[in-house]
């Protein structure tokens, strides 16, 4: 048996939804552990695209539990638009999905009060996806916050939206001059879901233990990145959860002394979307080149994402913050044809060399990357399964990055789909 964390190690979007995916395959169960549907998970089978959001990625295999986490912020609409649309694709969600009784529900006021604070800030703004996530883990903190359960208690459900409202609806109407917004159509609209999502409503942290004790496979799914990690990320430019292979154990109740194993997903190169700094961003034709070969458009807002060098400053950040046993390398087909690489190993700021991922932003964002370069290759790696057929140069480049690491590189992804990957090292 084993239990292994995924999670992204730059700034999301690394593929972690393609590698959960694939190692679904040899897994019982599969559980996301925080974050909400700022996520969008790609998952190609058989030239169908899937995004999933909130409803972990092995739920595309056929009789794997999958769980919502209690550290999970969960938009009921979203949700149930989710289930229904793979539910439309054939896929039975509903004998595999479960949802945690503890986790938190996005309610509309938090999109409000997220649109009104992102307005505020102007230039400072964070480039949030909208979704309600900050503002939803502030109530949470906060302890006002509505949890999954209230939806099966209506009484007591209608009396913290009437309390949470007597305070947000000053806000609305005062200071942001928003229109107030009403508690009875907020309980009806809602009650609609507790219908519909009351069936998948569990204790999910005695499940998830069970099947761990019990000697099972399991997948814990994270969403974002390390770099987008509330306590170890670019902060104020993160998201509002730990991202980090620790929030794996606060976001589904499962001890530190059960996680077995921790596989970092890296993409080849690095994309970012919102603002913030990123010393190695291609602001040029090529950045613009990588962005359109390699898809980098949101997979949940659509917005181009920015695109840069791999950093190993930021792939050492992770390895330490998350304690990773290996890594997984995606997208390495989208560096053909390229014919010199660039990895990033130091900062230079004010005369300095910042050999480890500096926490100040004045650092982060005025600094003067360093980069050693080494040659591309001009073969295809599309599809490639095994790591001997790889182009020379490419053996190179990952080699050159397991040494600067110190860290296994185990899996790598040469494509969009199931088996466009090399497994150097099982998970399972
Ligand atoms: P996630 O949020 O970490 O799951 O990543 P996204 O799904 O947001 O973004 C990754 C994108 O890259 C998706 O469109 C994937 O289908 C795609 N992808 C994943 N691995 C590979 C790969 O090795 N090669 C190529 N070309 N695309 C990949
Ligand atoms: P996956 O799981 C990439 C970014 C947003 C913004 C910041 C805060 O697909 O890798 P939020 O809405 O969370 O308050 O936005 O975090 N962000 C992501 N970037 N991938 C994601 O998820 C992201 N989820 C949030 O763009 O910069
Ligand atoms: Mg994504």
């Amino acid at each position: 048996m084993s239990t292994v964390v995924i999670v992204g190690t730059q700034w999301g979007d690394e593929g972690k939804g393609k590698i959960v995916d694939f190692l679904t395959e040899k897994a019982d169960l599969v559980a996301r552990y925080q974050g909400g549907n700022n996520a969008g998970h790609t998952v190609v089978i058989n030239n169908e695209k899937y995004i999933l959001h909130l409803i972990p990625s092995g739920i595309l295999h056929k009789g794997k539990r999958c769980i919502i986490g209690n550290g999970v912020v969960i938009a009921p609409p979203a949700l149930i638009k989710e289930i229904d649309d793979l539910k439309g694709k054939g896929i039975d969600v509903d004998d595999n999905l479960l949802i945690s009784k503890n986790a938190h529900v996005i309610m509309p006021y938090h999109m409000a009060i997220e649109k009104e604070n992102e307005n505020r800030k102007g230039n400072k703004k964070i480039g949030t996806t909208g979704r309600g996530i900050g503002p939803s883990y502030t109530d949470k903190i906060a302890r006002h916050g509505i949890r999954v359960m209230d939806l099966l208690s209506p009484n007591a459900f209608k009396e913290k939206i009437s309390a949470n409202l007597s305070t947000i609806n000053f806000l609305l109407e005062s200071l942001y001059k928003t229109a107030p917004l009403k508690a009875d159509e907020i309980y009806d609209e809602y009650m609609r879901y507790a219908e519909r999502l009351s069936r998948y409503i569990a204790d999910t942290d005695v499940i998830i233990n069970k099947q761990i004790d019990s000697g099972k496979n399991v997948l814990f799914e994270g969403a974002q990145g390390t770099l987008l990690d509330i306590d170890h990320g670019t902060y104020p430019f993160v998201t509002s959860s730990n991202t980090i292979a620790g929030g794996a154990c606060t976001g589904l109740g499962v001890g530190p002394t059960k996680i077995n194993k921790v596989l970092g997903i890296a993409k080849a190169y690095t994309t970012r979307v919102g603002e913030g700094p990123f010393p190695t961003e291609l602001k040029d034709e090529l950045g613009e080149s990588i962005r359109q070969k390699g898809g980098e458009f949101g997979a949940t807002t659509g917005r181009p994402r920015r695109c840069g060098w791999l950093d190993m400053l930021i792939l050492k950040h992770a390895i330490r913050i998350n304690g990773l046993t290996g890594i997984a390398l995606t997208k390495l087909d989208i560096l053909d044809g390229m014919d010199k690489l660039k990895i990033c190993i130091g900062y230079k700021y004010n005369g300095n060399l910042c050999e480890e991922f500096p926490k100040e932003i004045e650092i982060l964002e005025n600094c003067e990357p360093v980069y050693e370069e080494v040659d591309g290759w001009m073969e295809s790696t599309l599809g490639i399964k095994e790591f001997d057929r790889l182009p020379a140069n490419a053996k190179r480049y990952i080699k050159k990055i397991e040494e600067m690491l110190k860290t296994e590189i185990q899996i790598i992804s040469t494509g969009q789909k199931r088996d466009e990957i090399i497994v150097l090292k099982e998970q399972f």
